[in-house]
């Protein structure tokens, strides 16, 4: 079975270079959005605990199987540790083989932009310049450097509550032609935006962004808003917004629209993938893509680093499954005869 650890994500990334990884990532997410129905679906498991939640990820076609093991402890910075934290698998669907175990904090943070620049493609107005971020945490430069491969942006606005985290974000995006215009709150950071970021961590109902902030249609992409009783957009705002979710039955429960009626319906972005709907913020005004991850994006990543590792031989093959010559005597590994 392929291990991938950290060091090894970095490498393989890190030699096909940021903006291949994205755009064959955006790909490879199309492609498996498109096969919506041939997808074994279900809304993820969540385990809550007092402040933070913890999710397993299930999802599967005829072919390969994929979970995610995920957290959400939006306290765990004030420990020094990542409000999330991520480890997955991917399996042979016919037989149950498992072919690989990766870390996923990295993958998860790249997935989710890659997914956010990819709803975006569709959703956004196609001369996008100026991107707003609300919120600077460890998510916030994955998502700057996915909507820069495809918009062509000048500016970034951004917002946290947390100084620190606004730093080390200018820090980190310093290198790269564009301008940064720091905040000092979430209504100066979204004037003039044409695409807005949420990416808060808070668990409860916060209102980050809200109708009044709003002067001009804008693509709002709600990452942050994922639990139960976890939101960033105000009410009004919701309402008042054409809306897009990855998978409804999910988003029900955790996305924004949990404000809503519970027989509130909206598209699924696969339709828009596959031509089946055309929305578009020149069209429709106001779009809120209530993201708030889904399995099938967890999925992709994983087939697609899987070939990639294998491809460029990276990781390491450990034995976590009993390699037996006969595969009824388990024993054997006891009895040190397996002849
Ligand atoms: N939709 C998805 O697929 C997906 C994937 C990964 C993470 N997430 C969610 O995205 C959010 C961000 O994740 P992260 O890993 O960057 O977390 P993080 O803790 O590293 O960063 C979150 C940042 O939000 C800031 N913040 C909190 N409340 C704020 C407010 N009212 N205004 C401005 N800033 C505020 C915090 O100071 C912190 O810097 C989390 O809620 C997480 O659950 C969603």
């Amino acid at each position: 079975m392929l291990v991938l650890e950290i060091e090894d994500i970095k490498q393989l990334i890190s030699k096909i270079g940021y903006k291949n990884f994205f755009l064959e990532l955006i790909q490879t997410l199309e492609e498996d959005y498109s096969n919506w129905e041939k997808f074994d679906k279900i809304p993820r498991v969540a385990s809550h605990v007092d402040g933070g939640v913890i999710e397993l990820m299930p999802i599967s076609n005829d072919e390969l199987y994929s979970f995610k093991y995920v957290n959400g402890h939006p306290k765990n910075p004030k420990q020094n540790k990542m409000t999330v934290m991520a480890t997955g698998q991917l399996s042979l669907t016919q037989t149950g083989e498992p072919l690989m175990y990766s870390e996923m904090t990295l993958l998860t943070a790249f997935r989710t932009a890659a997914n956010s620049a990819m709803a975006a493609k569709y959703l956004a107005p196609k001369d996008s310049k100026v991107l707003t971020l609300i919120g600077t945490g460890a998510q916030s430069e994955f998502q700057y450097l996915a909507f820069s491969y495809i918009f062509e942006l000048e500016e970034i606005r951004f917002y946290d509550i947390d100084p620190k985290a606004m730093k080390k974000f200018e820090k980190n995006i310093s290198k790269y032609d564009i301008k940064l215009t720091p905040c000092k709150d979430a209504y100066q950071a979204s004037q003039g935006a044409d695409i807005i970021t949420t990416c808060t961590a808070d668990k409860r109902y916060q209102t980050v962004l809200t109708k009044d902030m709003i002067k001009k249609d804008v693509y709002i992409n709600g990452i942050g808003g994922d639990c139960p009783g976890k939101t960033e957009i105000e009410k009004e705002l919701v309402d008042s917004s054409t809306i897009v979710c990855e998978f409804l039955e999910q988003c029900k429960i955790e996305g924004e629209i949990q404000q809503l009626p519970d027989d509130f319906k909206c598209t699924e972005i696969y339709e828009i993938i596959r031509g089946e709907k055309q929305i578009n913020v020149e069209t429709h005004g106001t779009i809120l893509f209530d993201s708030v991850g889904f399995a099938l994006e967890d999925y992709s990543v994983l087939r697609l680093i899987y070939n990639l590792a294998k491809e460029n031989n990276i990781g390491k093959e450990m034995i976590l499954i009993p390699e037996l010559n006969d595969v009824k005597n388990l024993f054997s590994l006891l009895t040190h005869d397996n002849k």
